[in-house]
């Protein structure tokens, strides 16, 4: 019998716990009546504590890709110099939407699987002096890196008087973020992935300094203007119709991550990724990261004695089990585990023992249960 229940362990989008269901399941209100105000008073102070800052948190009906659209097209204007580190596939999108806006692009890139080199945006930035903004992504789904965003910011901002744009869509939530401490100006994130919900929300933060740039900049936008959003949030209102649906399901998402803690979540996240990479290593399978900078949200596999894609397949067939392939120039190389959100070490012990079986139904030769067993001692070991 194949399982209904589709067992989602791709970077996003995550499952949505049962009682954020049924939150988003209310019955309409009208966008601007006191309900609708009510609920976004309730919401902006809690999104403020994960996304590390003090600034208000805006918040526009759209995918990731249109928050990332949204932080370039206010930071800079048609012509201005923009540098985008890039180090996967997301890296290499704000690149393109960059040039899409006719920004004059300079990409720095790095080895995909590697994380952004800090010295060598120092460097850059050191000899180019013209660059307005700096853009790049804090954790590389396609690759299962979190980048060192803390250090590159502190460079861009010795080096430059250049903001510093951040994708945060497939960790914000989930890692441990600090917008202010970090320097970032503008923090973009995705309703799908650590945040439990949906796709259809993106969330930004923006620092006072990227205000100053955003009040300037004449470059065209409207649905997308950030400053609409702000103005209408200090009202507690928003400029368009929100998806309102999202927010019900957003305020009981965050009443989640506030029961357990925020520090719990971070802390459930990475001993969700040590599990994994321990089951991996014990199993004798690549990873395609190093330990150093690997994401707590996603973990990157790059198996050379058996094709990623089989596996993906077999335990697809077998189980319902959906794992990511590799994106671009990995497409197919690898295979790519989501563990971020509604996901526990329950899940990950559960991930791990059918891939477990996906590999000897693929003929391969290994112990059932090493990988299992591994991921059980580091569960044992959390804490100590
Ligand atoms: C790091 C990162 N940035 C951007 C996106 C794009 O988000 P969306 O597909 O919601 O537009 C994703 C989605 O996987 C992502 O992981």
């Amino acid at each position: 019998m194949q399982q209904d229940v589709n067992l989602l362990r791709i970077p996003g989008p995550t499952p949505v716990p049962p009682s954020v269901e049924r939150a988003i399941a209310q019955p309409m209100i009208g966008h601007l009546g006191s309900e609708t105000s009510e609920l976004i008073q309730r919401i902006k102070p809690r999104l403020k504590k994960i996304f590390g800052t003090e600034e208000d948190i805006l918040f526009i009906a759209g995918s990731g890709t249109a928050g990332l659209e949204t932080a370039a097209v206010n930071v800079a204007n048609s012509g201005d110099e923009v540098l985008v580190l890039v180090s996967g596939s997301f890296g290499e999108r704000f690149a393109q939407i960059c040039e899409s806006l006719d920004l004059t692009t300079h990409r720095l890139n790095f080895e995909w699987g590697s994380f952004i080199d800090v010295e060598k945006v120092k460097q850059f930035m050191q000899e180019n002096n013209n660059i307005k903004a700096v853009f790049m992504t804090q954790c590389e789904t396609s690759t299962g890196i979190q980048n060192p965003i803390a250090e590159v910011s502190e460079a861009v901002h010795e080096t430059s008087d250049a903001l510093v744009v951040v994708d945060g869509v497939s960790c914000v939530g989930g890692v441990v973020t600090e917008m202010d401490e970090w320097g970032v100006d503008v923090l973009v994130t995705g309703s799908q992935k650590a945040m439990m919900l949906p796709p259809g929300l993106t969330f930004i933060g923006v620092s006072e300094r990227a205000w100053d740039v955003i009040d300037a900049n004449e470059s065209r936008r409207f649905y997308f203007d950030l400053r609409k959003y702000r103005d209408n949030l200090a009202k507690d209102t928003t400029p368009f119709t929100p998806a309102v649906s999202l927010l019900f399901g957003l305020d009981q998402a965050l009443n989640l991550i506030e029961d357990e803690g925020l520090e719990n979540v971070y802390e459930r996240h990475t001993l969700m990724m040590n599990m994994t990479r321990a089951a991996m290593r014990a199993l004798n399978i690549p990873l395609l990261t190093e330990d150093v900078h690997a994401a707590p949200t996603v973990t990157a596999v790059k198996p050379e004695s058996f094709s990623a894609d089989e596996l993906r397949r077999v335990v697809k067939e077998n189980f319902n089990l959906s794992l990511a392939g590799g994106q671009q120039q990995l497409s197919g190389k690898i295979f790519r585990i989501g563990h971020m959100g509604y996901c526990s070490p329950a899940d990950v012990l559960q991930i791990i023992s059918l891939i477990e079986i996906g590999l000897r139904e693929l003929g391969e030769d290994i112990t059932l249960g090493q990988g299992v067993q591994a991921a059980q001692e580091v569960y044992l070991q959390r804490n100590k």
